[in-house]
């Protein structure tokens, strides 16, 4: 049973179609679908916009995906996709993948996963995150999850909001540094993003792992 509030819709124009994903009006930062997700989302039709089979067969790992809405219009577009949030908020993550099952061409599995682990032997071919980084405590785990769960041929696709707090700030700058250990990054220019789904404060990255 989903006790939830209103939708949000969500169209992807190059396939005519209108995702919809359960909002609530009151609850964690789980509860809503956030503005990067959507720029992350719309930055992902215009990769299979230059190139249909793009997502096709590919196995894409969604960390902190929320209710969802990268990792969906991933397996939209044909991914083989594990979407993972924390075990109390799968539920919700679950009932939209089901709201939106039958536009998925690919695959979507909800999985519990915890930054610090890693989820399967085998890495992704790409990995998303969108709006992930809030809060400082977590950031050495979730670099810890994006190394295990990658090689140097990964895509690793990041979108960020950069908030006008303190917190933010810091863990944003945190997040950097630590993720150049190991990765190397370069900002999508706002001029390569969607057109209308882009924002100065919404920062977009392309990250490489280093063969270290
Ligand atoms: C701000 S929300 C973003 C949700 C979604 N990606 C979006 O942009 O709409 C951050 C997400 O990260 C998840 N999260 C926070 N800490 C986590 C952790 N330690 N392990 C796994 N997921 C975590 C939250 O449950 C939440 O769904």
């Amino acid at each position: 049973m989903c006790s939830l509030e209103y939708f949000r819709d969500f169209d992807l124009e190059s396939m005519d179609i209108t995702l919809k994903f359960r909002q609530q009006e009151y609850g964690d930062v789980n509860c809503v679908v956030w503005d990067a997700a959507l720029v992350l989302a719309k930055y992902l039709e215009t990769l299979y916009v230059k190139q249909y089979t793009f997502f096709v067969s590919k196995r894409v790992l969604e960390l902190g995906a929320g209710l969802g809405c990268v990792g969906i219009t991933a397996a939209c577009f044909g991914g083989d996709v594990i979407l993972t949030d924390l075990s109390q908020n799968l539920q919700q993550l679950q009932c939209n993948i089901d709201e939106n099952k039958l536009h998925i061409k690919g695959n979507a599995k909800a999985d519990a996963l915890k930054w610090g682990n890693k989820l399967q032997a085998e890495p992704f071919d790409i990995l998303l995150m969108a709006d992930c980084i809030y809060y400082i405590e977590v950031i050495e785990d979730l670099v810890k999850t994006m190394v295990d769960s990658t090689t140097p041929e990964t895509l690793i696709l990041i979108s960020q909001e950069i908030r006008d707090t303190d917190k933010q700030k810091t863990s944003w700058e945190m997040f950097t540094n630590t993720l150049i250990k190991y990765f190397t990054i370069s900002y999508i220019p706002e001029d390569e993003q969607h057109p209308i789904y882009r924002s100065s404060d919404i920062l977009l990255i392309n990250a490489k792992k280093k063969c270290l």
